[in-house]
């Protein structure tokens, strides 16, 4: 089993800008989603914030491109996809459900909606009661199975600066309890703080992503019966990167991170599973 993901995309409007910058944008996300898409995959993950402002032409046009490959591909919306158009408007235009679980004979993968609703001022997760009942249930109906949890919003105090705030999950939230429930292995893959990390605590290991704009690479994970490697190849080109560099410092509500790419050790990882719990 092999899923690739992504970090958050940014898929910035163009509405207002340049030529020059519109048609780096057009070329940056045609071609890394384009290499995104040609990795052979089961399937294909964004962790939210695959637009920038959750605009109408943007969900439209990255949803364009998307569905020219025609991959079975999960978006777990992140605070900026709930910025612009209502949530209805993305649920319809994006085709995509919120808070599913998907179960295969190695894997249940499960995509949880962390991100508020249009609200412009708090930009931290929240997970209600009913989630957090959903989440425990599912954590026990897998039993010893490999859990893959994709959500845009780091568990509080787990990868890099989810413990200040507005970035992870309200520590209120007690979804690090739900999850210690979980006999075997566990994966957490989030975004938001748009760092690479990779922490572990017990029999979860949390993986966060920096964003596409930051640093062009695709992340793979690879599941077998004794190990799960999380990979992430860089793809890019200096004129991809320098592309990149054009659209981040142009746009609104996005800020480049000048460190980019991290250490190997907060980008790869092998996990031996755990087949005796
Ligand atoms: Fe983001």
């Amino acid at each position: 089993m092999r899923i690739a993901f992504i970090g958050d995309l940014h898929y910035p409007s163009m509405i207002g800008k340049n030529e020059k910058v519109k048609e780096a944008r057009d070329a940056f996300y045609a071609k890394f989603l384009h290499t995104f898409f040609e990795i052979e995959a089961d399937y294909y993950v964004s962790i939210g914030d695959l637009t920038n402002f959750g605009r109408e032409d943007e969900l439209r046009e990255v949803y364009e491109i998307i569905r020219k490959y025609d991959k079975p591909f999960i978006h777990t919306f992140g605070n900026h996809d709930l910025y612009g158009v209502s949530r209805d408007e993305v649920l319809n235009i994006s085709n995509s459900e919120q808070n599913i679980s998907i179960a295969t004979d190695e894997v249940n993968i499960i995509s949880l909606e962390t991100a508020r609703d249009h609200d412009h001022e708090d930009y931290s997760g929240y997970v209600n009661d009913k989630q957090l009942q959903w989440l425990e249930a599912e954590i026990a109906e897998s039993e010893d199975k490999l859990v893959i949890i994709f959500a845009h919003h780091p568990v509080y105090d787990t990868t890099a600066n989810s413990n200040f705030p507005y970035l992870s999950i309200q520590p209120e939230v007690p979804i690090l309890d739900v999850l210690r429930k979980k006999k075997g292995n566990g994966i957490y893959i989030n975004g938001h703080n748009h760092k690479d990390s990779i922490e572990t605590i017990d029999n979860w290991t949390f993986v966060q992503a920096n964003a596409v704009l930051d640093d062009q690479s695709i992340r793979i994970l690879e599941i077998n019966d004794n190990e799960i490697s999380i990979q992430s190849p860089h793809v890019a080109s200096p004129e991809l990167r320098g592309m990149a560099q054009l659209i981040g410092s142009n746009i609104n509500h996005f800020q480049l991170n000048p460190l980019g790419m991290g250490t190997t050790p907060n980008r790869e990882k092998l996990i031996k599973r755990n087949l005796y719990v």
